[in-house]
C-alpha cells in the first residue's frame, strides 16, 4: 500500500498551493482531483484572467458564521505575499479597480505557474481520480481510490478537504467535502448559490429582456448591505458587479432595493427643472442614462415626454421613487449553474482557526471554499483559497 504523509482532496485553487507548501516542508504529498484537469475554475474566473487577488483583503470582506475565523489566516499570508510569488516568475497582471489584479492575458499563465511550483516542490498529482471510501484509523486514514478504472488503496497521516463549493457542476463541483465533514460529525451550514445573477419574474423578465446588453451605474440595498457598482441587464434578469455583490446578503423572498441613479435626488430635479424649462424630462434622462432604459421608463411614466417647465413636484417625486426603487421582480438567483461561489458549508467553530484540523476527526483538515467562508466579489475568494491552503500547509 502506499503511504503518504499527506492526501489533498481538491486539485483547485486552495489544494494546490497548499499541497506545493507543505511538500516543500519535506512532507510526501499526494494531490488528488477527480477532474481531468487541476484548476478548472481559475481558468475561468474573471472572463478568462483570473481576479487572483485584492490587495485590500481584510476579515470584513468575508461572510462567515463566526466571523473572527478567517483573521489568522488572512494575516499569516498576505495579497502582498502572492504578488511576490507572482513576481518571482513574471506574470503580467493589471489592476482593475482599485486592489483588483487580474492577469494582463490569460488565467492560464496562473495556473501555470502554480503547477509549476507544484513540480517543483514535488507533490505528486493525480487526475480522473476519485475516493471511494475513507477509513479513519489511530494514525491517519486509509483510503480506497480510483484512478481510471483501477482501484487501489492508500495510507495518509492527514488527509486535506479542498474540494470546493457546489458552483459550476459542470467544472467537476460536488457535495463531497460536506458529506466527509457530516459522517464525522461536523455541522454545516446550509448552502446557496451566491455572487450570481438575479432572475426576474415572468412578466417583468420579459420586459427586462428588451434591455437585455444595457448597463447603468446602480445602487443595491439589501441585509443591511449596499454596493454602488454596474448592473447589466440579461435576458432572465439582472446581473453585474453591484448584483453578484448583493447576493451574498440576499435571498429570494427578502427586500432588494435597486436605485437606477444614485446621483438624482428631487433637489437635483427640481434645479433642472428651473435652469432647463423646455427640455423634456425624457430628453434630460436620456443624458443621464442608458438610451433604451429611458425608452422603458418612458412607456411606464408617460408624462416624461412632457416639458420640466408642466411637471409638477409630485411628478418629480413619483420619479425619484421610480429610479430608486427601480423593479427589477427579483425572482430567485439563476444558481450553481452561473454562481461564483457557494455560502455557508463546514461550521468554523469545529475547526480550528490556526491549523485548519478538524476538532472531530484528527488528521482531517478543512481549506478553500468548502468551509463557510465566502468572500465578496474582487479576488477576495482566490485570496481565501491562498490563505487557508498556506496555513493548513504548515500544520499538516
Ligand atoms: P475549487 O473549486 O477551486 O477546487 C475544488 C476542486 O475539487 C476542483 O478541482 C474539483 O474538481 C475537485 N473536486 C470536487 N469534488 C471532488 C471529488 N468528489 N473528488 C475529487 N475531487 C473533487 N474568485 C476570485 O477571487 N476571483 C475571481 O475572478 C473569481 N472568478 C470566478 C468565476 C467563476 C465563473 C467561478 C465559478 C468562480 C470564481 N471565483 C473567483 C471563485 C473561486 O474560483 C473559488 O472561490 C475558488 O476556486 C475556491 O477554491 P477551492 O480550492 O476551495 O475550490
Amino acid at each position: 500500500m502506499e503511504k503518504f504523509d499527506v492526501v489533498i482532496i481538491g486539485a483547485g485553487a486552495s489544494g494546490l498551493f497548499c499541497a506545493t507548501n507543505a511538500a516543500y516542508r519535506g512532507r510526501k504529498v499526494l494531490i488528488l482531483d477527480h477532474a481531468n484537469k487541476a484548476g478548472k475554475k481559475i481558468l475561468m474566473s474573471g472572463g478568462g484572467r483570473c481576479n487572483f487577488t485584492n490587495m485590500d483583503a481584510s476579515p470584513k470582506h468575508f461572510l462567515c458564521n463566526n466571523p473572527h475565523f478567517c483573521i489568522s489566516a488572512l494575516k499569516r499570508y498576505t495579497p502582498s505575499d502572492f504578488v511576490e510569488l507572482v513576481d518571482r516568475h513574471a506574470l503580467d497582471y493589471v489592476e482593475k479597480t482599485p486592489g483588483q489584479l487580474f492577469c494582463k492575458d490569460s488565467a492560464k499563465d496562473l495556473l501555470s505557474i502554480l503547477l509549476t511550483e507544484l513540480e517543483w516542490s514535488g507533490a505528486d498529482l493525480r487526475l480522473n481520480t476519485s475516493v471511494k471510501s475513507i477509513d479513519w484509523q489511530e494514525q491517519g486514514a486509509k483510503l480506497t481510490i480510483n484512478q481510471n478504472n483501477t482501484q487501489s488503496e492508500i495510507q495518509c497521516e492527514s488527509l486535506v478537504i479542498a474540494t470546493g463549493g457546489l458552483s459550476i457542476p459542470s467544472m467537476g463541483a460536488t457535495g463531497f467535502g460536506y458529506e466527509i465533514a457530516k459522517q464525522v460529525g461536523h455541522s454545516v451550514y446550509p448552502t446557496r448559490a451566491s455572487l450570481v445573477p438575479i432572475t426576474a419574474q415572468p412578466d417583468r423578465k420579459a420586459q427586462l429582456a428588451e434591455l437585455s446588453g444595457v448597463a447603468c451605474d446602480i445602487e443595491a440595498t439589501a441585509g443591511g448591505a449596499v454596493f454602488k457598482e454596474p448592473m447589466l441587464f440579461t435576458h432572465r434578469g439582472v446581473s453585474g458587479p453591484a448584483i453578484l455583490q448583493i447576493t451574498n446578503f440576499w435571498q429570494p423572498g427578502e427586500p432588494l432595493k435597486i436605485h437606477i441613479a444614485p446621483e438624482l435626488t428631487l433637489e437635483s430635479l427640481v434645479k433642472t427643472r428651473e435652469e432647463q424649462p423646455k427640455k423634456t424630462v425624457e430628453n434630460y434622462l436620456a443624458n443621464e442614462l442608458p438610451k433604451r432604459l429611458v425608452e422603458l421608463m418612458g412607456s411606464e411614466l408617460t408624462w416624461l415626454s412632457q416639458k420640466f417647465a408642466q411637471v409638477s413636484n409630485e411628478q418629480l417625486e413619483s420619479l425619484v421613487n421610480y429610479l430608486s426603487n427601480f423593479d427589477v421582480a427579483p425572482n430567485g438567483t439563476e444558481g450553481y449553474r452561473t454562481a461564483e461561489v457557494t455560502l455557508g458549508g463546514v461550521d468554523t467553530n469545529e475547526v480550528s482557526s490556526k491549523t485548519f484540523e478538524s476538532q472531530k476527526q484528527k488528521g482531517l483538515y478543512f481549506i478553500g471554499e468548502v468551509l463557510d467562508v465566502t468572500g465578496w466579489l474582487g479576488g477576495y475568494n482566490f485570496q481565501w483559497a491562498w490563505s487557508s491552503g498556506f496555513a493548513a500547509a504548515q500544520f499538516v
